[in-house]
């Protein structure tokens, strides 16, 4: 029997090529792994109502950790029109699998590393080394939301809200809810992680992201959680910064930011910034990780553009497996990787057409596997 169980989902578009790039690494370094694979994504939506079918959660509970591609998402009419006619009409609702993995198994923390290799003609500056800590299963991910909105809600907010009595007043199909949830336990828990994470590599800093002097009652529960927790940690300075100045600071002088600390939505959006500035989408890795159940993926989409064409980087993929590998306690083959890693972009002569290249998806992970 293997060591390690992982649940290989690859999902839809562009998920299936780096998925099968990062097997060539993998392979190449021996793990000493089975890798199960599972059906996820927009086909299982189509024809079966649901895009992550009983039978892949049922292999999620029984894996060591999951590495998954990526998925296509629609919004709610887009995706009702394309069920197959059979489950036209029957109120199914569509959810992104990737949140609705998290949320089932708790996979509270996104951690995202965005780290500048040397000699990436991409790198937006040399010796960049950023790394999000983003809150994974509350914020306005919740999933809480109405539209239109029923009257019950509508009548006890007019009675609660003030600010809330311009909307009641419209048609209930005019206008939607989308709640922001926040906890004391879901920020103390990404907080201690991120701080956590910073005594444990040295990290000098943490900075907490946030708008808590607009929205108040979430953001600030959230910022105050983090304080609270940085008592803990005297050696760590404890940083903060309103969201929208810190995507102009964060460009301006990147190197004043370490370990960034975000609630759901910003940590989303940060990430995206982060990963543009170690090279794209391209290179942007990230891990879903709870306290059983780790799930690793390219923080990209399914790039339907270029789904099939291998055409795309696999890198972000294959340091997203570094990071698996890490997590389950291979700390030596994680270091071999992200050393070939490094080679193969210094070198320069292998590189994917976001490089300027014109090298295919596999054979990046061929050059990668070269230098393992
Ligand atoms: N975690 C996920 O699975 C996830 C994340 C984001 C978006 N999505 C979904 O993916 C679909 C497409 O979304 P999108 O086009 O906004 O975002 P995307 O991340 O799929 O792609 C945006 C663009 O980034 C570039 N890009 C992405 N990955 C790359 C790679 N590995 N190498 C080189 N270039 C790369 C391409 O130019 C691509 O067109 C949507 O349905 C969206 O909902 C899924």
């Amino acid at each position: 029997m293997a060591k390690y169980k992982i649940a290989w989902l690859p999902g839809d578009g562009i998920g299936v090529d780096v998925l099968e790039a990062t097997k060539i690494v993998l392979q190449r370094l021996a793990l000493d792994a089975e890798y199960i694979h599972g059906d996820i994504g927009w086909e299982f939506w189509r024809t079966e109502g649901d895009a992550l079918p009983a039978r892949t959660v049922t292999l999620l509970k029984s894996v060591d950790a999951a590495m998954f591609g990526a998925i296509t998402s629609k919004p709610a009419k887009a995706a009702e029109a394309e069920l197959v006619r059979a489950l036209q009409g029957k109120n199914l609702a569509y959810r992104s699998p990737i949140v609705r993995m998290r949320q089932q198994f708790d996979l509270y923390i996104c951690l995202r590393p965005c780290k500048a290799y040397p000699g990436n003609p991409l790198n937006y500056k040399e010796g960049l080394d950023l790394v999000v800590f983003r809150e994974n299963t509350e914020d306005l991910y919740a999933g809480v939301e109405f539209a239109p909105v029923p009257p019950q809600l509508a009548e006890r907010l007019g009675t609660l809200s003030k600010a809330f009595a311009k909307f009641g007043e419209l048609p209930a199909g005019d206008y939607a809810i989308s709640c922001k949830i926040n906890t004391r336990k879901g920020s103390e828990r990404i907080a201690r992680a991120a701080f956590n994470f910073a005594k444990k590599f040295g990290r000098r800093q943490v900075t907490v992201v946030h708008k808590a002097n607009v929205v108040r009652a979430t953001d600030g529960l959230f910022l105050e959680t983090a304080k609270e927790v940085a008592r803990d940690y005297p050696d760590i300075t404890l940083d903060e910064a309103n969201i929208d100045a810190l995507c102009m600071w964060l460009l301006k002088n990147p190197f004043n930011y370490d370990v960034l600390l975000a609630p759901n939505l910003y940590g989303d959006i940060i990430s995206d910034l982060c990963a543009q500035m170690v090279g794209g989408l391209g290179f942007g890795c990230s891990g879903n990780i709870g306290d059983k159940l780790a799930v690793f993926e390219p923080t990209h989409g399914s790039a339907p553009k270029y789904a099939g064409q291998y055409k795309v980087n696999p890198i972000a993929t294959i340091l997203a497996a570094k990071m698996m590998l890490e997590w389950l306690g291979e700390a030596d083959k994680a270091k071999r990787l992200e050393d070939a890693v490094a080679r193969v972009i210094k070198d320069g002569r292998v590189r994917t057409y976001d490089m300027g290249g014109s090298h295919s998806t596999l054979e990046m992970a061929e050059a990668v596997a070269v230098k393992l």
